[in-house]
C-alpha cells in the first residue's frame, strides 16, 4: 500500500502547529539588559540573513501545511529596510488569517500609516516601565517618550488589540507592576507580564525570577482578576481583566506554569533556521537547502523533520541556568 506523505504540521504529541514566528533581523535599536550581555555580540552578516523572497517562500510552504498565523519579530523588525513591502506581501498570502508584529515601538509613530497600509491591524509592543529614566537604564536609550507616543498614536489610528509586554524583574521594575496593570483600566491595552526566560547571555542571568503567582498577588490591590476565555488564535498569555477595565491583563508564565501542551508555534530565525521550541537549541537549516536550489517539497519535508523534534516540554524551571545558547534577538522571542 502506498504511504501518503503527511499534509499537516501535527507533531508526535498531536499538537497542531499553525503559528509561525518569523524573525527578520537580529538588529535592534535598543540594547535591553535582559536581552543582551554586557559585551558586544557579533551581528549576523548581510549574507547570513534570509532575503525577503526566501522568507516568503518558506511562509508559503508553511501555509500549505497549515500555518495560518504569522508574527513578524526581530531584533527589531522595523529597522530592516523593505519591511513594509514584506508585510504587504505576507498580507496577500490567501491562507494566512492573522499577521501581526512585535516591536519595541521606537519607530512606531512615524510608520503607523505604512504598517496599516500593509494590512497589519494588531501590534505587540515591549514596554517594561513607565518611567523615562528607568526606560533608559533598561534599554540603554532615552526613547520612552517616543515609544509611549507611538503606542497612543497606534490606539488613535485604530490598531486593536495593542498588547504591551513587560518582562517583570525583581529589583528592576517590580515596584511598577500595579502601575503597568492600571494602564488596562484607562486604555484598551492588553498589559502582559512575562516571566524572564534565561535565553542566551544576558545581563540579568542569575537574577531571581519574578513568577506569575507572585505578580498576581502584588496586583491584588487592584481588585479581583476576572478570567477572559481563550480565543482560537491566542498565544501563550493567560488572560484576565479588572472590573470595569477597558483592556486586559495577561500573564506569560514560561517558567512557573508551562504551556507546552498547547504550544502551536514554530520559529524561523533571521538566519533561516527553523526551530520547534524557543527553549531548545535544536534547529533545522532551511537557508542552505534553499540556496542550493531545493524544491518546495524538500522544504515541506524539512518542516516535518523539525516538528518531529518538538520537545513535549521544555523542562525549564525556577533557578535553572540558561541552556539556550542562541541570543533572543535572533530567535525573535
Ligand atoms: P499573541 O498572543 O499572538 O499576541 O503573541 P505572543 O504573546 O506569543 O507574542 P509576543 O511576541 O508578544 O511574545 C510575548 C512573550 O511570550 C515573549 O516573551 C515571548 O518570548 C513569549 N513567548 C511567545 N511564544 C512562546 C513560546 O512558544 N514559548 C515560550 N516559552 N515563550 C513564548
Ligand atoms: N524573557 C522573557 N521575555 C523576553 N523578551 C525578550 N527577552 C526576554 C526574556 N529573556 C520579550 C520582550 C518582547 C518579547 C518578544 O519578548 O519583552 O516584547
Amino acid at each position: 500500500m502506498t504511504q501518503h506523505p503527511p499534509t499537516r504540521l501535527i507533531d508526535p504529541c498531536n499538537r497542531h502547529l499553525n503559528y509561525l514566528r518569523v524573525s527578520i533581523t537580529d538588529r535592534c535599536n535598543l540594547a535591553c539588559a535582559y536581552c543582551l550581555p554586557r559585551e558586544a555580540v557579533p551581528r549576523l552578516s548581510h549574507e547570513t540573513i534570509l532575503r525577503y523572497e526566501e522568507t516568503l517562500r518558506i511562509v508559503r510552504v508553511g501555509a500549505r501545511l497549515g500555518i495560518t498565523k504569522v508574527r513578524v519579530t526581530g531584533g527589531e523588525p522595523l529597522v530592516r529596510r523593505g519591511v513594509y513591502d514584506f508585510l504587504a506581501q505576507l498580507r496577500r498570502m490567501p491562507d494566512l488569517r492573522d499577521i501581526s508584529l512585535t516591536t519595541n515601538g521606537v519607530l512606531l509613530k512615524e510608520n503607523l500609516d505604512r504598517i496599516r497600509a500593509a494590512g497589519i491591524t494588531r501590534l505587540n509592543v515591549s514596554l517594561d516601565t513607565l518611567r523615562p529614566e528607568r526606560y533608559r537604564s533598561i534599554t540603554g536609550m532615552d526613547h520612552f517618550d517616543r515609544v509611549w507616543e507611538g503606542i497612543l498614536a497606534a490606539q488613535a489610528a485604530g490598531f486593536h488589540p495593542i498588547k504591551l509586554n513587560a518582562v517583570a524583574i525583581e529589583g528592576v521594575n517590580d515596584d511598577e507592576l500595579v502601575d503597568l496593570a492600571r494602564l488596562s483600566l484607562a486604555y484598551p491595552f492588553h498589559v502582559r507580564f512575562i516571566e524572564f526566560m534565561p535565553i542566551g547571555r544576558s545581563q540579568f542571568a542569575g537574577k531571581p525570577t519574578l513568577l506569575v503567582p507572585e505578580i498576581m498577588q502584588r496586583l491584588a490591590a487592584l481588585g479581583p482578576l476576572i478570567p477572559v476565555p481563550r480565543s482560537e488564535l491566542d498565544g501563550p498569555a493567560r488572560r484576565y481583566r479588572l472590573e470595569g477595565a477597558r483592556g486586559e491583563i495577561g500573564f506569560i508564565s514560561a517558567i512557573s506554569r508551562h504551556f507546552c501542551d498547547r504550544c502551536n508555534r514554530l520559529r524561523l530565525t533571521a538566519s533561516g533556521q527553523l526551530r520547534p521550541c524557543l527553549l531548545s537549541d535544536f534547529q533545522v537549516d532551511l537557508k542552505g537547502p534553499i540556496r542550493r536550489g531545493c524544491s518546495d517539497e524538500d522544504l515541506a519535508e524539512l518542516f516535518f523533520q523539525t516538528i518531529r523534534h518538538k520537545p513535549s516540554d521544555h523542562n525549564l524551571s525556577v533557578g535553572e541556568p540558561a541552556h539556550v545558547c542562541c541570543q533572543m534577538r535572533s530567535i525573535g522571542g
